[in-house]
């Protein structure tokens, strides 16, 4: 089966690596586009590749989709007539289209494939598809795949997932967590009390705050207007290493996006571990180095590991030289 992938173009090698190392009989055949390779598996099913890479703890496949058929553009339409008899009625579906060459209007091509869907009485939605329809489209041919979204690791094409800009966003750090809840499926507290580690300007402490949670966020550097006068937000303008060994308060979650070293943002969440509830979720990221990221992940993760299960890390679309780490407080 062959299998598009995709990752940042910077970790496109490093990606390929993890997927080799998950099928090792895998046959790397050529790159579609910048970041976006085509795979031959050989050991692994494409249905089995998510959990594998979860399992194997890989960071850089950011987005999959599998190749049922290459054929021309012109031929996409009644492929997916053909296959219309299979999809689930009352799921929604995307219909997901790349291309590397301007020669494809995609949006055209969108809406004379959506509107068979359409007809035939299947619901088409942009935003949290169940199914989906993946197109990659070069200058000569098409590639098309039929899975389900949990398959593909992201329900956006290629992983690049869009929010809307808010007008009382603080900073564009808040879509790192908002892409993080939704990659990861978290179920955030609602109510209770969060910890927010290296919070400046405070753009994932508004997040936590629309959530429904207080915030203790700890930064020197200063909160936005809007945090300053909310009574349910308190700064504590010092370093995370002063303020965790005098914390009296329990959390119910932690994150941290502190500008550090990877390690020592780890050692770092192993001090704050006695004041996360049991079970209590921590979503952080690991700043990576320009060389040599896999072996300073392992190294944070296995700090991590004593004290927090890893539930997830990701490269993900909105994180640049970093990856997310989601955990839970584990009972070690
Ligand atoms: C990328 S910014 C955080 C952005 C924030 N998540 C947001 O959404 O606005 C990184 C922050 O880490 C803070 N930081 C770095 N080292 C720290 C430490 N030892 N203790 C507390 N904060 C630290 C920096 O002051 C900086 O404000």
């Amino acid at each position: 089966m062959q299998v598009i992938f995709t990752a940042s173009p910077e970790f496109a090698q490093t990606a390929l690596a993890e997927l080799q190392r998950i099928d090792r009989q895998s046959k790397f055949l050529h790159w579609l586009d910048q970041g976006i390779g085509l795979i031959e598996l050989n050991e692994v099913t494409f249905s089995a590749l998510a959990s594998q890479i979860t399992a194997t703890k890989a960071a850089f496949i950011r987005h999959l989709c599998p190749v049922m058929e290459v054929l021309p553009v012109e031929r996409l339409q009644s492929a997916i007539a053909s296959q219309i008899p299979l999809f689930d009625r009352t799921q929604p579906l995307s219909v997901q289209i790349r291309s590397n060459t301007k020669a494809i209007n995609r949006t055209e091509l969108r809406n004379l494939l959506v509107d068979d869907l359409v007809a035939a009485g299947l619901t088409v939605a942009v935003k949290d598809p169940v199914q989906i329809i993946s197109i990659f489209c070069d200058s000569s041919k098409s590639y098309l795949g039929f899975s389900n979204a949990t398959e593909n690791l992201s329900n956006w094409a290629g992983g690049m997932h869009r929010f809307a800009h808010e007008d009382d966003q603080i900073s564009r750090a808040e879509f790192k967590l908002l892409e993080a809840i939704a990659v990861f499926n978290l179920t955030l507290p609602t109510q209770g009390l969060a910890l927010d580690l290296g919070a400046s300007p405070g753009g994932w402490t508004r997040i936590l705050r629309k959530l429904g949670l207080s915030v203790v966020a700890v930064d020197p550097g200063n909160l936005a207007d809007s945090l300053q006068s909310d009574p349910k937000v308190s700064h504590y303008r010092q370093l995370v290493q002063q303020y965790v060994p005098n914390c009296r308060d329990r959390f119910d979650l932690i994150v941290n996006d502190m500008r550090m070293d990877a390690t020592d943002s780890a050692k770092n969440m192993i001090a704050a571990s006695p004041v996360l509830k049991a079970g209590g979720l921590a979503v952080m990221t690991l700043k990576l180095p320009s060389k040599g990221v896999k072996g300073v992940i392992n190294q944070a993760i296995a700090i991590l590991e004593n004290k927090y299960e890893i539930i997830g890390i990701r490269n993900l679309f909105h994180n640049r030289q970093e990856v997310t780490v989601v955990m839970q407080s584990s009972a070690k």
